[in-house]
């Protein structure tokens, strides 16, 4: 008995793979997350994310533009204070470093590439945690949504097409869609973290921005045990406000990454965090697997899971491979 039903017709040569695929990546999909910190004089390489470095003022704005030439979805900014304090007062202040940056990409880039900001405090904050202290050392939610509402008009004002909480404190989008519209910035939008987990896969962005954080994120931040949580968070930022929502870590949660874009109706992006780019650098370092098809596999992966949207560290360099 021979099989009748021969699936392998359809992958004989290679156009008739490519009328079949279904999940393309383009560069329109990627999201380039860059880091740009106060006071250097040259980029600073960040050791565990080979390829990715701290950028000066100026080498930020030529990554910028390099984004805007490669045809990119946007551009992700997180600001490196040079000094830090408990209310991360640095995050609020026109001329702290993510605001200058913000300013400067803007002007470089105009309206030609989206520029999303990072609207959370663990940059700026000398604890390290995403919010603001109360007195016995929790991170106080409320008090955490009034500075997030200053921040993300500082952002807007900046020139932010996007705002990006990722704090995790409930009532985040809602507190902050109130705060834009009453500052007239009725236009910025909002790309919601709505299910963001405590995830060891963060390491390295800890490096990245020189973070303060001695204990961890687990009483705001979702436990990785939890997929039917990720769909009520998503629910209450959809009810609040929130243009896009994001699953973060992507590899390792691509299971909620498809109830999320089930449940959504509005785009959904992923963000490929930190430790999923340096664990394909490292094994592609050692010739363990081939880079550039990893690379490229583990993005068509999550786009093929649901995303909209990817944040990859790799997003420019992949983009001038792929077709627009
Ligand atoms: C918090 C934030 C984090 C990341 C993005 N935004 C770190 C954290 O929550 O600990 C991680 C990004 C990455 O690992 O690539 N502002």
């Amino acid at each position: 008995m021979y099989p009748t039903d021969r699936p392998r017709r359809l992958r004989t040569t290679p156009a008739l793979r490519r009328l079949v695929s279904e999940t393309d990546v383009r560069p329109r999909h990627l999201v380039l997350p860059v880091f740009v910190a106060e006071g250097l004089d040259a980029p600073k390489p960040i050791s565990s994310m080979p390829g990715v470095v701290q950028h000066t003022r100026e080498t930020l704005r030529k990554a910028a533009a390099e984004a805007a030439a490669a045809g990119l979805g946007g551009i992700m900014l997180f600001g490196v204070p040079a000094r830090h304090d408990a209310t991360g007062s640095g995050a609020v202040d026109p001329d702290g470093i993510l605001n200058v940056g913000l300013r400067e990409v803007r002007e470089e880039v105009g309206d030609a590439l989206p520029v999303m900001a990072d609207t959370c405090l663990d940059e700026f904050t000398d604890h390290g945690h995403c919010g603001v202290l109360a007195p016995d050392g929790t991170v106080d939610n409320d008090a955490t949504l009034e500075v997030y509402a200053e921040m993300a008009v500082a952002q807007a004002d900046a020139g932010a097409h996007v705002v990006a909480p990722s704090g995790m404190m409930d009532g985040q989008v809602g507190r902050i869609r109130s705060a834009l519209d009453a500052a007239g910035h009725t236009d910025t939008a909002i790309l919601a973290y709505s299910a963001k987990y405590a995830s060891a896969f963060y390491g390295p962005f800890r490096e990245a921005v020189d973070s303060q954080l001695t204990g961890d994120r687990r009483t705001y931040q979702q436990d990785p045990a939890n997929a039917r949580e990720a769909l009520r968070e998503t629910t209450l930022d959809l009810a609040e406000g929130a243009d896009m929502v994001m699953v973060k870590p992507a590899m390792a949660y691509l299971d909620v990454l498809r109830s999320v874009a089930e449940l959504s109706d509005v785009p959904v992006a992923a963000y490929q965090v930190s430790g999923e780019y340096a664990m394909i650098s490292a094994a592609a370092e050692r010739g363990w697997i081939d880079r550039d098809r990893t690379i490229l596999e583990s993005i068509t992966g999550i786009r093929r899971a649901g995303a909209d949207i990817v944040l990859t560290y790799w997003a420019t360099e992949l983009a001038t491979r792929l077709d627009r």
